[in-house]
């Protein structure tokens, strides 16, 4: 049997002896492969697939989402359901890209010490988190969540709240105009029903829950805000009727 397959070739043996021209093969064929996979990312509008029924945050939480920020609620809980079975039964369907498509920045996270929250939204009643927020343990005893009463006694600080619209629509968020300039009278109508500003915000923001979240009608705390924006995660896509795109083509 002839042996010339463990003959190493004369481009062989270039490589092997000579580590330096061996680094620069190495470098090159890891750059063709890296410029593949990233040059088009730079060059594609998106790569995200958009489904139906994801739209901006409103004023309001917006406005929640800087105290969960601020607060560092993302120390403790993720907001990304991976697509594993137990994460699927536990927290419902796994996330899709377009559902944190306008969080700037995104939420995901990967530490997990209280559980995800990208499906919280309408799961337990606006009573139910300003009691949990106020005192964890009233409603989970063995709860080891740190309390944030304070915030159902803080006055929301909303004085700025066209500048954060205008930042995300800077950054690519599709707010109008219109909504920058109406964000203040949207984060009050938002909390009456009653108000002049209810069928506005209503037509800016489709599926927008109107009610006064903290139970205090009489004024505009941070816990408003908090609750509002904690009842909106992972409600917006409808997924009794949602398709992935793949499945679609398929057909
Ligand atoms: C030190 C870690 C920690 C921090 C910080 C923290 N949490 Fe939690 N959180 C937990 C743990 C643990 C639980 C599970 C026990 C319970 O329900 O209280 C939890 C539960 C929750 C739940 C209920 C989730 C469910 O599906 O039952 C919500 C909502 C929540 N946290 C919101 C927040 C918000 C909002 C903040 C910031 C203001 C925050 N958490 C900060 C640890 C934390």
């Amino acid at each position: 049997m002839a042996d010339t397959n463990t003959k190493p070739t004369l481009h062989q043996k270039l490589f092997e002896k000579n580590s330096l021209i061996l680094t620069l093969g190495i470098i090159l064929t890891v750059s063709v492969g890296g410029v593949i996979e990233i040059a088009p990312l730079f060059y594609l509008n998106s790569t995200i697939e958009e489904v139906d029924g994801v739209r901006p945050y409103t004023p309001l939480e917006l406005m929640g989402r800087q105290i969960y920020l601020r607060e560092g609620c993302y120390n403790c809980h993720s907001q990304m359901i991976r697509p594993l079975r137990d994460e699927v039964e536990r927290y419902g369907h796994y996330s899709l890209a377009a559902e944190s498509m306008y969080d700037r920045p995104f939420q995901w996270g990967s530490k997990r010490t209280g559980p995800d929250l990208a499906r919280v939204g309408g799961r337990y009643s606006d009573e139910w988190h300003r009691d949990h927020l106020i005192n964890p343990q009233s409603v989970v005893p063995e709860s080891i969540m740190p309390p944030y009463a304070f915030l159902a006694d803080a006055a929301l600080d909303y004085s700025n709240i066209q500048a954060h619209l205008r930042v995300n629509q800077f950054l690519g968020v599709p707010y109008s105009d219109e909504a920058v300039e109406s964000a203040r009278t949207d984060l009050e109508a938002q909390l009456d029903e009653f108000s002049s500003g209810y069928d506005d915000l209503v037509a800016r923001y489709p599926g927008v829950q109107v009610r006064d979240f903290d139970g205090n009608a009489g004024e505009i705390t941070e816990m408003d805000a908090l609750i509002a924006y904690l009842q909106v995660l992972g409600t917006m896509v409808d997924f009794s009727t949602y398709e992935p795109e793949a499945a679609e083509n398929q057909r």
